[in-house]
């Protein structure tokens, strides 16, 4: 079992302007505020958890009025010195995007966009999986459609990566993206929740990992699969024993981070981290 190739650098951002706006997916309401103190603090938590677990973190400048920046994980793809930028769905998310491409360029990224007339919402929406098989040999890109991405971005982002895409249909609104369902653990194990998958979805995740830690609906609402995987240590919004005692047999160091001011616009522990080091050449 090897541990996964990439998760150990990644990029955040201070949740200084961080509140709920807007209403794009059915956790936000503009009547029930994050308390800006309690969220700042959390996310401090959050930091020290993925630092103690052995990741760098790199931190963007937060914006006025894009109170969903703190969301890094939608910024886009990255592979290798390569990024793809998001084409966010909601117009309330797409003024994210200049301020992505320039941290980007800034860091030493070539960046390239997916055609204007798709939405797809970066990593979010695409988790990497797989072990680096023969040298050169891609990992494989599993992306979401439906709530937040097209399924006709997909083609576009294999294109543009080289890596191939599994495509699979999300089909719960409460988990609008990929990182709310599936949760890569090493090469050959991951978490998954089929509630948020249909019945071609499932066979698509089924066949591809070897080993699955299956959520049941109340582990997968409590948004578990939002986790953060640093080597063998898993960083999770909130743990039920069941889920503990097995990811502990599986070898892993299970840490908790609070995040539920997050929660109320609707993201978690992967949604506030971009991995910068995946490299889907393998
Ligand atoms: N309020 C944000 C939105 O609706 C939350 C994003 C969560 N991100 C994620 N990767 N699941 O767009």
């Amino acid at each position: 079992m090897s541990e996964l190739p990439w998760g150990r650098r990644l990029l955040m951002c201070r949740p200084e302007h961080f509140t709920v706006l807007y209403e794009i997916n059915p956790w936000m309401h503009t009547e029930v505020r994050p308390d800006p103190d309690r969220a700042m603090a959390q996310f401090d938590g959050l930091m020290a958890q993925l630092l103690a677990a052995g990741a760098q973190i790199e931190l963007m400048e937060p914006v006025e009025q894009l109170p969903d920046l703190v969301f890094t994980a939608n910024a886009g793809v990255v592979n290798g010195r390569q990024f793809v930028p998001a084409r966010f769905r909601h117009p309330e998310r797409q003024g994210e995007t200049a301020h992505d491409a320039a941290w980007f360029t800034a860091h030493g990224f070539a960046v390239e966009w997916l055609p204007d007339d798709v939405v797809h919402e970066g990593a979010g929406d695409a988790l990497p999986f797989g072990a680096p098989g023969a040298p050169g040999e891609p990992l494989v890109l599993v992306s979401a459609y439906r709530f937040r991405s097209d399924a006709r971005s997909h083609p576009a982002l294999s294109m543009l990566t080289g890596a191939p895409v599994r495509s699979v249909e999300l089909t719960d609104e409460r988990l609008y993206h990929l990182d709310l369902t599936f949760c890569p653990l090493d090469d050959r194990r991951a978490m998954v929740a089929p509630l948020g998958l249909d019945a071609y979805g499932r066979k698509v995740i089924d066949a591809l990992v070897p080993e699955l830690l299956v959520l049941e609906e109340d582990e997968a609402l409590a948004f578990c699969a939002n986790s953060v995987v640093v080597g063998r240590n898993v960083i999770m919004p909130s743990c039920p024993p069941r889920l503990g005692r097995i990811l502990e047999s599986w070898g892993f160091a299970v840490a908790v981070a609070p995040v539920d001011e997050f929660l109320m616009a609707g993201g978690a522990c992967r949604c506030l981290t971009l991995a910068l080091d995946v490299d889907l050449r393998g």
